[in-house]
């Protein structure tokens, strides 16, 4: 049988090209023929948010909202998640990995709601090509699940998400505050308490012909934030002004973007913003991204303050895990399930 996953291809013989169906085929999608520019993205002291004056309060209010308006993302530092916790996240997704395939196989999941799912590429039945990645998705909360192995995955797993779950309720906080909405009504508009968060561990082996592979396709993530950790080995890009950005975050820091969700409810003015990821040749690289998202049940609509004879209603309202099942299952790209109104 063929490989089921990147890794095992890596692991199993000593490549020296990419196997055909992981090479782009279609040129739209080669990650070389657009200009790549280096940026610097935003940086948010997260630390001002919750401990500082009134006054610095407001600044980095201020600068979040600019960061969510102008790029779509930023990078938070100073957010006091302890360096052996992300460390032992990266470590515990690893170890996962780094099992046979039959005994991650039994996570193999058959359906985009199924709350562990293992996989590799994306969606091979819509996909034209496979991309050169394997990854693991957990529900975290409401209810945390967790695979069963390694042992240390559940106790890990709670920390962080708890963790991130609660730096990305922090993050939202500002985000409402930047938008002049009540934190109180956003909270309840979008049930937050009953928030839906999942992890997404993601592995890029090394590849031999990286400009040949794509780790993963230009899209947009689905949620209101998505909080990235990564293992040091840089890889994303973002889309700036018609241009490919790589990011190279600073180290200890979350990168964070804002996602359809956050698109809908600000009305457009916050956008969810393209990204992808590109491989290498030397090292592998992992990915962790915490999305946070309203609770499955909610209908999400633009905030009423922020529609008006001059801001249009830009979106119609949908349930979210409506949403979330109709992006998982089309083919990977630009927000392909939201509903504007034209
Ligand atoms: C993602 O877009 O979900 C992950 C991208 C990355 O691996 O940096
Ligand atoms: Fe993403």
């Amino acid at each position: 049988p063929p490989p089921s996953s990147v890794k095992e291809l890596t692991n199993s013989t000593s490549l020296g090209s990419v196997p055909p169906q992981y090479a782009i085929r279609n040129p739209e999608t080669t990650m070389d023929i657009e200009p790549i520019i280096e940026e610097e993205i935003p940086t948010v002291d997260f630390s001002l948010l919750t401990e500082g004056t009134p006054e610095q309060r407001s600044q980095v209010v201020r600068h979040l909202g600019k960061a969510c308006e102008d790029w779509g993302f930023f990078m938070v530092v100073n957010h006091g998640i302890p360096e052996r916790l992300r460390e032992a996240m990266l470590i515990s997704m690893k170890e996962f990995f780094d099992q046979t395939e039959e005994e991650k196989g039994e996570y193999t999941g058959k359906h985009v709601m199924d709350p562990i799912r293992y996989g590799t590429s994306f969606n091979l039945t819509v996909d034209d090509v496979r991309y050169w990645r394997d990854y693991l998705k957990v529900f975290v909360h409401p209810i945390l699940y967790s695979p069963a192995k390694p042992p240390s995955f559940r106790e890990i797993s709670k920390e962080y998400a708890a963790s991130t779950r609660a730096m990305g309720m922090e993050l939202l906080r500002g985000i409402w505050e930047s938008l002049g909405l009540e934190e109180n009504d956003m909270t309840k508009a979008l049930d937050l308490h009953s928030c839906y968060q999942v992890l997404v561990g993601n592995i890029y082996p090394p590849c031999p012909q990286p400009e040949l592979a794509i780790g993963l396709p230009a899209h947009s993530d689905h949620g209101l934030l998505t909080i990235l950790l990564q293992n040091g080995v840089n890889g994303l890009q973002v889309k700036r002004r018609g241009s490919w950005v790589r990011v190279e975050p600073l180290p200890n820091s979350f990168l964070v973007n804002t996602g359809d969700q956050m698109e809908v409810v600000s009305n457009g003015r916050y956008k969810s913003v393209l990204h992808r990821a590109e491989v290498n040749s030397q090292s592998t690289r992992m990915s962790i991204a915490t999305v946070v998202a309203p609770s499955l049940d909610t209908i999400v609509e633009p905030a009423s303050q922020l529609v008006g004879d001059e801001h249009p209603m830009m979106f119609r309202g949908m349930r979210y895990g409506e949403y979330l099942e109709c992006q998982q299952a089309t083919r990977l790209k630009a927000k392909s399930a939201l509903d504007p109104v034209r």
